[in-house]
């Protein structure tokens, strides 16, 4: 059984409200167990950056799903590939908060200090996952429906 990683990004739509995203992540964390799916999700400046991890049927239907969400728009997939092993596991879906993300981690991904995930190419993308993956231990465990406290990206220039 092949595991595969997808990591899109994507913009929030005007229907997109505030009391969404705890929906969301509820949702994700409870159909995501189900299906054995892992990842983690960061929602700054009204962007997304997605990454999901798990059996290839498993990992398509869910990014199927979450395309046909009128909450977001104009979603383009960052990077897609096989993987040797979950950098998420244990993580049903984990919301990495906006305030994580200090001005020079994201400059370290990207050419400007403004959080565009929807511009960013692959090669970064796939390097900032990376990054909150390894240090993803730093982070408190969350139960599920529970927004984790902490920084992970805020924390890179310390670690
Ligand atoms: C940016 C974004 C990310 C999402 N991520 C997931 C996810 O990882 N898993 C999931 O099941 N639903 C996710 N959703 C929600 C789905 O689009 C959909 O609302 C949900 O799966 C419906 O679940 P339900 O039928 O159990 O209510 C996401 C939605 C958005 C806008």
């Amino acid at each position: 059984m092949s595991l595969y990683r997808l990591i899109y990004a994507s913009r929030a739509s005007e229907q997109m409200k505030p009391d969404d995203l705890g929906q969301i992540l509820e949702a994700s964390q409870r159909n995501n167990q189900r299906v054995h799916v892992s990842g983690m999700l960061l929602f700054s400046s009204r962007e997304f950056l997605q990454c999901l991890e798990g059996g290839r049927e498993a990992v398509n239907a869910t990014y199927a799903r979450i395309l046909g969400d009128p909450r977001h728009e104009a979603a383009v997939i960052l990077d897609y590939r096989e993987v040797a092993r979950r950098q998420f596991g244990g993580w049903a879906m984990h919301q990495i908060a906006h305030d994580w993300l200090s001005r020079q981690a994201i400059l370290d991904f990207s050419e400007r200090e403004l959080f565009s995930p929807t511009r960013m190419s692959g090669a970064s993308a796939c390097a900032m996952v990376e990054e909150l993956a390894a240090r993803r231990t730093q982070v408190p465990a969350e139960r599920p429906g529970q927004a984790a406290a902490g920084s992970v990206l805020g924390r890179l220039r310390a670690g």
